[in-house]
Formats: C-alpha cells, sequence, structure tokens
C-alpha cells in the first residue's frame, strides 16, 4: 500500500510494526536533538508509545488519510517522513513533517526524502498541493524547504504545539503543476528558482514579537 521509493543511498518505505524497537530507541538516544521541535498534546502528557504511535499511523494509513515512512540511509534507519493530513476531492492537499537522527544530519537526507514523496504523492496519488510548516527558529529545517524550492505562503501564529505550547509557523508550499519534471528532479538539476522559500523581513520580524 506504501511504496518503497530510492534515490542514491536514502530510501523511504512504509514503516511496519517490526520498526518499532529502532525507532524506540533513536527516539530516546535523540530526545534532546528532537524535542524542541516535536508536536505535543495540548489535553495532556505524550504517549510515548512508539507500537501504538507506529499502529495508528497504519490505521491512518489505510483509511486513505497518511503515508507514514521510516526514511533509511544505506539500509540503516535514519529517521521518520509522515505525510499526514491528506484532503482529497476539491483541496487534494497533504502536510509533510520528518525527523533524522542527529548523526545522520547534514548529508540531504531528508531533503531527498521529502522529494521522493512529494514527486509520489503529485505523480501517483494525484495530490495538487503539498505544505510544510516549520518554527521560525528552526533553521536546519527551513534550509530542507528553501534547498527544494518550496514556496514561502505566509505566518500562522501559535499554529501547532510543539514541545509544551502553541508555537508559530512559517508556511511553505508546492503546487503540482509547478514542477512539470518533479521536485526531486529540479532539485537535482540545479534549476530550484531562488528566492522562492525566502521569508519576507516583515514575517521574520513579527515573529520576534510575542504571540497574540
Ligand atoms: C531538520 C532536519 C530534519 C534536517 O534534516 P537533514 O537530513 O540534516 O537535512 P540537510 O542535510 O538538508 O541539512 C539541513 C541543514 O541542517 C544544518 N545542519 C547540517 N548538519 C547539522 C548538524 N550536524 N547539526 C545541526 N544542524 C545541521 C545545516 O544548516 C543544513 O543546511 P546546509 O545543507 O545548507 O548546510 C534535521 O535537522 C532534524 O531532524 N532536526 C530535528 C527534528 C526537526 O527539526 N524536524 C523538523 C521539524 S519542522
Amino acid at each position: 500500500m506504501i511504496p518503497t521509493l530510492r534515490e542514491g543511498a536514502v530510501t523511504i518505505r512504509g514503516v511496519r510494526g517490526r520498526d518499532a524497537r529502532q525507532l524506540d530507541r533513536e527516539l530516546m538516544d535523540n530526545r534532546r536533538w528532537l524535542r524542541t521541535w516535536e508536536a505535543t498534546n495540548p489535553r495532556g502528557p505524550m504517549n510515548f508509545d512508539v507500537r501504538a504511535s507506529i499502529r495508528s499511523l497504519v490505521a491512518n494509513a489505510r483509511a486513505g488519510l497518511g503515508l507514514p515512512f521510516v526514511i533509511e540511509y544505506d539500509g540503516e534507519i535514519a529517521g521518520q517522513l509522515n505525510v499526514s493530513s491528506i484532503t482529497w476531492g476539491s483541496v487534494s492537499s497533504a502536510t509533510i513533517g520528518y525527523w533524522v537522527a542527529e548523526r545522520f544530519a547534514g548529508r540531504s537526507i531528508t531533503p531527498t526524502a521529502v522529494a521522493l514523496a512529494t514527486d509520489y504523492c503529485f505523480s501517483q496519488l494525484g495530490l495538487h498541493r503539498m505544505e510544510i510548516c516549520i518554527r521560525p527558529e528552526n533553521h536546519a529545517s527551513l534550509r530542507v524547504v528553501e534547498k527544494l524550492g518550496f514556496r514561502y505562503e505566509g505566518l500562522r501564529r501559535r499554529f501547532i504545539h510543539i514541545n509544551g505550547d502553541w508555537r508559530d509557523h512559517f508556511c511553505f508550499a508546492l503546487i503540482a503543476e509547478e514542477l512539470p519534471t518533479g521536485v526531486l528532479r529540479r532539485w537535482l538539476d540545479g534549476t530550484v528558482p531562488p528566492g522562492a522559500g525566502v521569508v519576507p523581513a516583515a514575517d521574520r520580524a513579527a515573529a520576534q514579537q510575542p504571540p497574540l
């Protein structure tokens, strides 16, 4: 149901129950690295049961609402990429979230994984729009969308509950028809339009102000 997609040493494939032990170890070993950027539950403590989380991701995928991928690098689990909030019909849009373990950072694994997933969603599923929302402080993640030419769409105040509070996010998106050759090909060919992912100074300044 969920495809296996490859580019060089990077593979994305559907998450499985038997990934739980390895993912649990990575999530624990990378607590400090991940915590600042992790979605949290506004109504109470987080559930760190990785098996239950995989079950829920797979159920969500069966319902056609998400694509939960594991990211592998040279055959080793490096992180996760989730296509979530798939909306079909006249919106035909989805959102991507991701992480890699700290020891895998800086090898363009995530942009490769995002490009593979987005191309699949556009060309095989017929989705029309892919969105990525990022905290203004997350410079590494902002580089991911900048590399791939996701277009800046705007600042959403106190948009997602992250690390224990509602946080502002910069939102970026791509639309299928702006990518005749696909996200991955455009990036590898070096033809990403410069400046697409640049956040205007006014929004950067607004994000420095205390939230509403
Ligand atoms: C954001 C993240 C997914 C990027 O993944 P990645 O596979 O390292 O992506 P890239 O290799 O393209 O690196 C992106 C930027 O990270 C920064 N970076 C590289 N190595 C790094 C390291 N060891 N430590 C911190 N930042 C690093 C660089 O600025 C890099 O940009 P550059 O390639 O222009 O130098 C990863 O840093 C991560 O998992 N962070 C914690 C979780 C998170 O922030 N998730 C996203 C929430 S929106």
